[in-house]
């Protein structure tokens, strides 16, 4: 594969997307807090038609140069707040890596619930997040993060693929627990 990323300054894939694509057929995919699009543009190398969603407009106009530069059809990057949970279309496939930490708390519901409505029968939910717990108490101060077995909980009635719940380690060294999801809706 053609190394996209790297030609454009970007890191590679989340290690959960490149584990997720291996049992993910390419699908429509709706990609929640893209960021510059280095998921977005894996997805799409893979044959995934992506629709790449961040809050933030520069963030998305720098994912929107790289497509119109390489000429990528199937990309569409839009400024979208993903607390607003109000999404218009139905996905495969919807990945939210290290995004749901810089949400409202008090948006987090109604976020994973339309998630949830928006997938179609037989498709995937990729979450990864941080967590605060007793053991591992957050050193990063994030409006959100998730308390032991609380994501797992949310996806009652749909097929863990995988969970867990493994320490990890940030850029900078901090290290926390985060809560690692990849769910199957039932079919
Ligand atoms: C740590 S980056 C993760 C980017 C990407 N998912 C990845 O795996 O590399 C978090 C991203 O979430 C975006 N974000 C934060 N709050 C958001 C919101 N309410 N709606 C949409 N995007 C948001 C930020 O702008 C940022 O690009």
């Amino acid at each position: 594969m053609e190394d996209l990323n790297g030609r454009h300054g970007l890191n590679p894939p989340h290690s959960e997307i490149v584990q997720a694509c291996r049992i993910i057929e390419p699908c429509d995919v709706l990609d929640m807090g893209c960021s510059s699009g280095r998921n977005a543009l894996y997805l799409s190398q893979l044959g995934f038609k992506v629709t790449a969603i961040d809050a933030n407009p520069q963030a998305i106009a720098m994912l929107q140069s790289i497509v119109d530069q390489e000429g990528i059809r199937t990309i569409a990057p839009q400024v979208y707040d993903i607390q607003q949970a109000s999404l218009d279309a139905d996905y495969g496939f919807i990945a939210c890596t290290v995004t749901l930490m810089f949400i409202d708390p008090a948006r987090v519901d109604a976020v994973l619930s339309d998630m949830q409505q928006r997938t179609l029968p037989g498709g995937y939910n990729l979450i990864v997040c941080a967590m605060d717990t007793a053991e591992y108490p957050c050193p990063i101060n994030f409006p959100f993060t998730f308390r032991p077995g609380e994501l797992s909980a949310h996806y009652q009635g749909w097929e863990l693929v995988n969970y867990n719940e493994d320490l990890g380690t940030m850029h900078n060294g901090a290290q926390l627990q985060f809560a690692t999801l990849l769910a199957r809706k039932p079919g």
